[in-house]
């Protein structure tokens, strides 16, 4: 079997029909009883049981945890490991979009160490081994198939718990661009530009260092390449192929370097509002951009010249350029540009603005931003 060759801890099967290799991949684990963690659309696509298909003829059992909502949340997780301790799984599957990855994930730690998923919130938390876990992404947008971090919202409070732990990171993720071909088209371009985002945020976080900024542009080259180009043409499984890819690598990054200001202006937007993930990052992007050009400009520009090889235009390149091609891109992918459009009130700024100041990425972001900046910033964006 032929792994790409990443510096990831996660090893990465990447190409079209791979998926029918998983009875293949997990073959020599020992494992005897998969768990696989799905929600009801992908259900209806066929592909859970396909997998268990497929694991059943290398011997292996399997049963299907479908109750995954988008944005999973802590309920999410308890019904989860409900059914995990009914079945008693040694192996965990999370076959969907970033949804059902993450909360695989969760479920894993809460399974496996006990107690609730909030008592993982932050990094390092687990004191026992976890379950090997499998990742089989639908969609190309969170990467969460190489990040050791699960994304969880508190039921109750609705607040988004970042839960990292090493040992929670994916053994293996099969990327099959076949599996995104059926992606609608809406959920193709919300997916897309947070997947930018994530290639974009990474480039330029505090955090960054050698290893993050080189999947940065490597990412960054496949999604500006391949996400026009998917737009136009659902079909074509090369640039679904392309978005997959740099989907992972934009994950690798974010496992390197964290995100910034755009991740904590969208949480609040999606909190307050319901506005989907991908939304509301489409929106804010371009405004964090031209925020963040003041000391960041070099490492803008430095993406704008890898958007074409058109040598006359690396002489212009700048942040101002990437932030038109981004706009442009939301324009194209049919999401909303402004926040009026999608129903926010501009009374409603100052309180967005202070959830935005208490979320985790703001302290990655490159430069400075207190309530007052994220403030400017959604009123930019309104
Ligand atoms: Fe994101």
């Amino acid at each position: 079997m032929d792994f790409l060759d990443l510096d990831c801890p996660t090893k990465v099967l990447f190409g079209a029909n791979t998926f029918k290799q998983i009875g293949e991949v997990i073959a020599d684990w020992g494992c005897r009883r998969a768990m696989i963690v799905s929600d009801p659309g992908i259900v209806a696509l066929g592909y859970p049981e396909k997998a268990v298909t497929l694991l059943k003829r290398q011997g292996i059992g399997a049963t299907l945890y479908t109750g995954v909502h988008e944005n999973p949340s802590s309920e999410d997780v308890i019904k989860g490991v409900e059914a995990a301790h009914q079945y008693r799984p040694d192996l965990l599957i999370g076959l969907g979009g970033g949804s059902s990855m993450d909360c695989a994930k969760g479920m894993n730690f809460v399974y496996t160490n006990g107690g609730a998923i909030q008592d993982y919130w932050g990094i390092g938390k687990a004191q026992k081994e976890m379950l090997p876990m499998v990742a089989i992404p639908t969609t190309a947008g969170t990467g969460s198939e190489t990040q050791s971090f699960a994304l969880i919202s508190d039921a109750q409070t609705h607040v988004k718990m970042a839960c990292g732990d090493k040992k929670a990171t994916c053994r293996v993720a099969i990327l099959d661009p076949v599996l995104t071909a059926t992606q609608p088209h809406r959920l193709t371009a919300l997916t897309g530009i947070d997947a930018i985002a994530h290639a974009v945020e990474t480039m330029v976080t505090t955090k960054r260092n050698e290893k993050s900024l080189h999947f940065s542009r490597r990412s960054w080259e496949l999604l500006s390449k391949n996400f026009p180009l998917v737009l136009e043409n659902p079909d074509d499984l090369e640039a679904r192929g392309g978005m997959q890819l740099g989907a992972c690598l934009a994950g690798i990054a974010i496992e390197n370097s964290m995100l910034g200001a755009t991740h904590a202006l969208a949480n609040p937007l999606t909190a307050h509002y319901g506005i989907v993930h991908g939304q509301a990052i489409a929106t804010m992007l371009p405004h964090v951009i031209r925020f963040n050009a003041v000391t960041m400009e070099n490492d803008y520009a430095t993406l704008a010249e890898l958007i074409s090889n058109d040598a006359s235009s690396v002489q212009t390149a700048s942040s101002e350029q990437l932030a038109s091609f981004i706009s442009d891109l939301v324009e194209q992918a049919g999401l909303a540009g402004d926040l009026r459009t999608l129903g926010v009130e501009q009374d409603c700024l100052a309180v967005l603005a202070e959830d935005a100041a208490k979320q985790w990425t703001k302290q990655f972001n490159p430069r400075t931003v207190e309530t007052e900046d994220l403030l400017l910033l959604y009123q930019q964006a309104f």
